[in-house]
Formats: structure tokens, sequence, C-alpha cells
């Protein structure tokens, strides 16, 4: 059914601005500006791609004002001198040539300035003592490789913290001044004054963070005083032909007396009668754990923030731009509501730049997904550029696609990310591909992990769109061998077979209710070479019976309706393997009433997750019973119980069934029967090594740019 966004669609005015669509895209770090601070080609790559996709308002990453002080990075954009206009000049050309508008987010990192901390600079705060917060928060379930990483950001220091004078104060207004000037020098449309996230205007709006006793703290004016003279001075200096808009916390979470969504309206509203044109509503956590970084900024659930845009919207006349995890049919719904004016897109819009073009040619099942993964994010924690795990050219701007010397027949054996991506890419070049994938549905173990994390089943849908609409040919149901594909007359062999369950040495495997991932997903699916177990022959056959009849375990959702009813697995059941497939496992059967324990012999759960999605997932499944025993080995499984031991102490899990999620490997039984192909041949994803969705795709993509 065909899908309608009139609202979000139509045209909007935004202070001087009028914005052809209601799509924004908020700022996002890529940390792909010089050592010093310049836009380069990547940036200019990066923004012109999505002007190119249709958005109506690009915002520029946040970029320092008084660079290098109060700056996160060395390569986020400098606004601090005039050196950086031809670069922003440059800018302002590519986005304008496609019709979009462009305005810079200007920000001091105050607290979080970490080439501060680096060069042993104290950071600006507003005044001392900091609130307590969990100073050690981001070290659980983090590695110890992340760690080191986060370190190199600070070179290992820890900040000090000063109080920032009224000296310093006047000299940051100052600065926002004039890297508004520079702005509207280099032609770019506005400024997103950053007054959120926990950087030095943020702190001042907190009372958690503001103790101040003279004008700039105390009563909501005197906290609000310093964002509301940098608003009245760039107006002021800019005039009304250009852009102001104030992104704040529509509220502080994890801390006592942080702001509230009456405290960020009261704002909102100071900040329209100083000359704002738009307030952009995001949120914060400030507990300093890991799982805060999913209650702000970065939000877990869809329409994190909507409630608290929507509170804002109503306290004042000029536009609100919603942000977190708003999907175009929420959008539409909000701005339908009066929640907003405008709905800002971040991840969407780094896994598919051309989302606004395709909702405008009607063709929305063509968005490729974002699925929630926070891969992009993480590099973020260690100023590296964010890559997307289902879109490959973010970050990768060099990789471009170019037509081929001569259009090749290519097979590819497997249609998981990995195999689909390359079909899809091969194809656009113009070769003639042929995909095989022996089961009746694509999507390999990606499929099967949708039970558990439905977005990834968005991707594969996505995939099976766009390739209907492509020359590419899919036999679904083919056990290639050797013969078969060379019947086929390939130039060049793909194989994408992806992974298999490594077999596991743990006395008692082999008991008749212990499960390996595979005959776990087969008796879900009803796949006939996978079901056969013991204890659920009797289900399994009437489940097979259901399946002729209604076909209804052709049907992921459908399974995954089911299967809280129907569970192939005792009340009691203990998985031993901690990693990304143990952990989203465990998740998936606690919310079907299991008791669910999870054994791991590594000192951090689920290490293949980008670390921000580990905390939340840790957080959700511990909060919902599930029992984590890191640092484990298993003894041996025996009839009623896994037996562990830790350190020296040995211990029993009562268990009734007992799931081995130990560890994954590369299935390269069809490489070692194909070593002596003569025709080209390549082998992707986790075929070649284990690297997930991410790595399928990139590997994919790779292979189907060289081809
Ligand atoms: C890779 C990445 C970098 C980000 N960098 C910034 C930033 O520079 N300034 C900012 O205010 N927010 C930043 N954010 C937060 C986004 O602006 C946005 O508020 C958040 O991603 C929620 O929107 P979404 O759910 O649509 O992605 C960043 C988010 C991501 C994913
Ligand atoms: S990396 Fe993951 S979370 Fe980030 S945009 Fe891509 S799919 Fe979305």
């Amino acid at each position: 059914m065909r899908k309608e966004f009139p609202r979000l669609l139509s045209e909007g005015t935004l202070g001087p601005l009028t914005l052809r669509n209601r799509i924004v895209m908020p700022a996002m770090d890529q940390n792909n500006c010089t050592e010093d601070g310049l836009i380069s080609n990547k940036t200019l790559q990066h923004y012109e791609d999505r002007a190119k996709g249709g958005v109506g308002l690009l915002i520029l990453e946040t970029s320092a004002v008084k660079w290098p002080y109060g700056a996160t990075s060395k390569h986020q954009p400098s606004l601090s001198s005039d050196e950086v206009i031809p670069g922003l000049e440059k800018l302002a050309e590519r986005i304008h040539k496609h019709g979009a508008r462009i305005i810079v987010q200007a920000c001091h990192h105050g607290r979080i300035s970490g080439l501060d901390i680096s060069r042993d600079v104290p950071v600006l705060v507003p005044s001392l003592p900091i609130p307590s917060f969990d100073t050690l928060g981001m070290v659980y379930n983090t590695t110890n490789e992340e760690l080191m990483k986060m370190a190199t950001l600070t070179g290992g220091k820890l900040p000090t913290f000063k109080p920032a004078s009224a000296e310093q104060i006047e000299e940051i207004i100052e600065a926002f001044v004039s890297a508004a000037s520079r702005i509207k020098k280099a032609n770019l449309d506005g400024i997103e004054i950053h007054a959120a996230h926990g950087y030095l205007i943020s702190t001042f709006l907190s009372k958690a963070w503001n103790k101040r006793e003279d004008e700039w703290g105390g009563s909501i004016e005197n906290r609000t005083r310093l964002l509301s003279k940098i608003v009245e001075r760039i107006r002021e200096e800019c005039g009304s032909n250009f852009a102001i808009v104030v992104r704040i916390d529509g509220h502080e979470y994890g801390i006592k007396n942080g702001i509230t969504v009456e405290e960020a309206s009261n704002t909102a509203v100071i900040a329209e009668k100083a000359g704002a044109d738009a307030i952009h509503v995001s949120a914060i956590s400030s507990s300093g754990t890991g799982v805060g970084f999913t209650e702000g900024p970065l939000p877990w659930e869809k329409c994190q923030y909507s409630h608290l845009a929507k509170t804002v919207q109503s306290a004042v006349g000029i536009p609100v731009i919603a942000v977190g995890r708003i999907e175009p049919e929420d959008g539409e719904k909000l701005i339908a509501e009066n929640s907003c004016e405008f709905v800002a897109m971040g991840r969407q819009l780094l896994a598919d730049p051309e989302l606004p073009n395709k909702l405008t040619n009607n063709s929305p099942e063509k968005i490729r997904p974002c699925i929630n993964c926070f891969v992009c994010v993480a590099q973020n924690f260690w100023n590296g550029e964010p890559v997307c795990a289902v879109n490959a050219r973010l970050g990768n701007y060099e990789a471009e696609i170019v037509l081929p010397q001569k259009s090749k027949n290519v097979v590819i054996v497997g249609g998981g990310p990995a195999g689909l991506e390359c079909a899809r890419v091969a194809s656009s070049r113009g070769h003639k591909v042929i995909l095989l994938e022996q089961m009746k549905r694509l999507g390999g173990t990606a499929l099967f992990s949708s039970l558990t994390t439905p977005k990834n089943g968005e991707l594969i849908k996505w995939f099976e769109a766009v390739l209907e609409d492509s020359q590419v040919e899919i036999r679904k149901g083919f056990l290639a061998d050797k013969k078969s594909i060379l019947s086929l007359n390939p130039d060049a062999v793909v194989i994408a077979t992806g992974s298999k369950s490594s077999k596991s040495n743990i006395r008692g495997s082999d008991l008749p209710h212990v499960l390996s991932r595979d005959q776990l997903r087969g008796l879900l699916q009803g796949s006939k070479s996978l079901y056969r177990h013991e204890n659920s022959k009797t289900s399994n056959f009437l489940l097979l019976q259901i399946d002729k009849k209604l076909g209804i375990l052709k049907n992921i959702e459908k399974i995954r309706f089911l299967s809280k009813f129907w569970m192939p697995l005792g009340k009691r059941v203990t998985i031993i393997g901690g990693g990304l497939v143990g952990i989203e496992l465990s998740h998936f059967l606690s919310e079907r009433k299991r008791q669910v324990t999870v054994v791991d012999n590594k000192s951090v759960m689920a290490p293949e997750m980008a670390h921000p999605r580990r905390w939340r997932t840790l957080h959700e499944i511990t909060s919902s019973n599930v029992e984590l025993y890191n640092d484990v080995e298993v003894v041996e499984i025996n009839k009623n119980s896994v037996i562990c031991l830790k350190g020296m102490e040995e211990f029993e899990i009562f268990s009734d069934s007992v799931i081995l999620a130990e560890g994954i490997e590369a299935d390269k039984a069809l490489n070692e029967k194909f070593a002596d192909l003569e025709v080209e041949t390549h082998v992707i994803g986790d075929a070649e090594s284990i690297g997930y969705i991410e790595g399928a795709i990139r590997s994919g993509n790779k292979v189907g740019r060289l081809l």
C-alpha cells in the first residue's frame, strides 16, 4: 500500500527561510575536517549527498566557536578565525545548488571539551562543586580496547573544572557572535546555537550544574541569560535575514534538579523573545552511565522525545523541530497533531541520504532502514569518523561506483546481507547477476536474527524491494554445487554462504535438551533439515502440519507472534555464550516468560555490539530478570543443570533447556570445494570472516564495486 506524506513534504517557513519540506538533518559529527578544523572534500561530499537526496534543511555538525578551546576534536569544524570562511563558502554552494538550505551548529563544549582536557586546560563549568554523577559509569560493560580508545581522546587525562568568570562569559558570547558573522559571510543560511547535551550553555540552563549567585545563576532569567544574550547579539549582528535555531534539552535525565520540560518550555519562550526563529528539542542524561547515553542524547525508542517537543511547541509561537528516532510515518503524525512543525531525522539520513526523494517519489519501501545498531555514533567516543552498518558509503566517499569496462556474468551464492548487497551494487554497474539461495527465503542468518531484532528484518525487506526493481535474477531453494554454478557460465563467482555454529566441546552438549543456535532456528522455522530434536518431535509435527496448511512459518512476524504462545523450550533456559547471538536470544526468551541465565567466559558480554547498544541491551535484559554470569567456564551440562566454574568456585544452574551460542565461524565448506574453480572467485561476508551485518554489507559492497 502506498503511503503519503503531505505534511512532511510540504513547504515550511523557518524564520527567513522557506524550506522545500519539513525534513531536517540534525547535526551529526563526521570528524572529517582537516587537522585545523577546516572543511574537507569528505565533509562537502557527505552534506552534498544529503542535499541531493532532497532534505529541506541540513545542520552542519557541532562546530567550535573558540576552536581549539572548548572543542572536542581537532577534526570538528572550527568557526574561530576567518580562515574557515572559504571552506564554508564552498559548502554553501554545494548545498544550495540542490535546493536545500544549511545552517551551522555552533558550540562551546564546556565540561566535555576533550581538546582542553588533553592540553591540561581546565574545562569551563558554571560553578563548583560540580554535581556528583557516576564517574565510572562508562566503564561497566565496556571492553578494554574501547576504554583505551576513549582514553586517547584526552590523552588519558581527567578534567579539571573551572567556573567561567564574568570576563570569560563575555568572551564566549563574542565568540558566538563572530562565528555567526563568519557563517553569514560564507553565505550559509543561519546558525543553530547548541544549548543542549551537557555542553557549556546547557550547564548554565541546568539547576543541577549552575549554582552561581550572580546574574548568570539562580532564577530561570539568570540561567538563560547566557543563551538569550547570544541570541540577541547574533540577531543584532546578522540581521533578520539570518536563521537562528536554538537546540535545547527537553529533559535532563539521571540527575537531581536537572532540566524539566516546564523549564525547557520557559527557556524556549525566552529564546523566542530574544530573537530565535525555531527551537530544536533534544534531551540529555547527566548520569554519567553508559545506559544514560541512550536516554539522551541518542534515543533507543521510537519517538522518544516527541512528548517533550509537543510541550515546548505548545508554549512558543515559533516552530519546534522534533527529533529522536522519528520515522516518516511518525513525523507526518507529529506535524498533523501540532507537536512540531519540522522533523529531524538523523540516523535515518545517515542510512539513506535519499530518504526525502524516495518519499516524494512515492516509494517509501525503497528507503534503506536504519537498524538502530549505534555503530555510527560509537565512533564519536574516540573521535573516529562514523560508519554505517547498512550504508557502506558513509565515511567512505572515495569509493565511487563506476561502470566496469565489460559487463560480466556474476553468480553469487548466498542470499544474506553480503550476497544481497553485492548483487545490488554489481547489478547497478551493469553486470548480469544471478543470486542463488538454498533456503526458500532471502536473508540468511540476518532473517533469523530478525526474530529477536525486528529491524534486521526490515533491512531484508528493503533488499527485496530494491532487487525486485533490478535486473538481478534470484533463484531460491537452489542448492549450489560446482556443476550447477559452472552451468550458469559465470565470469565471476562470489561466495557469500555466511557462518555456522562452531561445534561445542562441552561435556553433555549432545544431550537431548541441548540445542545449538542452528537447531533452535530450525525448531522455530520448521526447517526440515534443522528441526530434528528429541524433545519436540510432537510439537514439530504439529507445527509442520500448520505450516503446510497456512504457510505460517514463512513469515517471520508470524513466527515472532506465535512464539509468544508456543516455544519448544522448558521454563528454565541456560544460554552458553554471551556474544551478540546469545544476548539477543536471552532478550527474546525472557519476553516469552522464560527464566534465562547467560554464562560466558569473557568479562564483557556482547562485545560485537557497538557499545551504546550493548549498554542499553544489557540494561534491558538484566531489568527483565535475565541473569548474566561473566568470566565463567562451563564444566559440564547434565540432565537438569549446567555446572560452572568461576575462579575456584563451582556452582550449578538448574536448567530445563540449554542453548549453545558459544561461537560461530565462517562457513568455508563451499570455498574449499571451489578452490580449483577456474573463474574469478571472491569470498565475502561471514563466509570470509565474521563481521555480522556491518561487515557483511561492507564486504559485499566492496566486491560489488570491484567486479
Ligand atoms: C554519529 C552521530 C553524531 C552526532 N553528533 C551530534 C552533534 O554534533 N551535535 C548534536 O547536537 N547532536 C549530535 N548527534 C545527535 C543527533 O543530532 C540526533 O539528535 C540524534 O541522533 C537523535 O536523532 P535520530 O534518532 O533521528 O538519529 C549525533 C548523532 C549521531 C548518530
Ligand atoms: S550505523 Fe546503525 S544506527 Fe547508525 S545510521 Fe547506520 S544503521 Fe542506523
